[in-house]
């Protein structure tokens, strides 16, 4: 089954750009866990003094922000920043471009980053001092995935999704090429 056919379900396995994907993280389990993260934020900030901003790094995060943002029982705002991928590629070329500045006013604000993976952490790392530059009242991160083994700096995430394999992944906003951002669940490569 290719990726466009993949998205009314989640099958077994996909095929993306010729090479196999097996099925990771599925539907349930992935919504399951964004419920749990959006009751742990929302339990956080329901004392907070202002409505917490949500910013989503397009284009992984889109899917991840639409879903934790509806399971939020709080007031909260939404913007977008916009980051290069990493192309065709399936290793982080390790330079973060800037394609779109937020444009929310971030000053005095509580800020939380909103993530589809930290890999090598260079872009979190980046997008956090970039917004601590606005000098927000707080300042906090969420991705959905991380990669411990991958890690090239510290950079701290409040609340993680799933820690994963050292594996490239595709699905649920992810992209390999542009590709396979539809699937509705988590696909890792299979090199087996
Ligand atoms: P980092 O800067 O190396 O942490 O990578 C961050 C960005 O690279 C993410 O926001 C993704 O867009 C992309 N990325 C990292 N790992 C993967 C992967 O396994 N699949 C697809 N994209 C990835």
């Amino acid at each position: 089954m290719d990726a466009a056919q993949a998205t009314l379900s989640a099958p077994p396995s996909v095929v993306c750009q010729g090479e196999r994907f097996r099925l990771y993280l599925d539907e349930t389990t992935l919504q399951e866990r964004i419920g749990a993260l959006g009751d742990q934020i929302s339990a956080d900030y329901r004392d907070s003094e202002s409505p917490p901003i949500f910013i989503g790094v397009l284009n992984g995060a889109f899917m991840f922000t639409a879903d934790l943002m509806r399971t939020l029982s709080i007031d909260c705002e939404v913007d977008f920043y916009k980051l290069s991928s990493y192309g065709e590629a399936k290793v982080s070329s390790g330079v973060v471009t800037e394609l779109k500045h937020i444009d929310a006013e971030l000053q005095g604000r509580h800020v939380i980053v909103v993530e589809d993976i930290v890999d090598t952490g260079l872009s979190m790392r980046y997008i956090l001092d970039r917004i601590e530059e606005l000098n927000p009242a707080s300042l906090k991160a969420v991705t959905l995935l991380r990669k411990p083994a991958a890690a090239k700096v510290d950079v701290e995430v409040d609340y993680v999704g799933f820690d994963i394999d050292n594996l490239f992944v595709i699905g649920y906003g992810l992209d390999y090429g542009q590709l396979a951002r539809n699937l509705r669940a988590i696909y890792i490569l299979d090199e087996g």
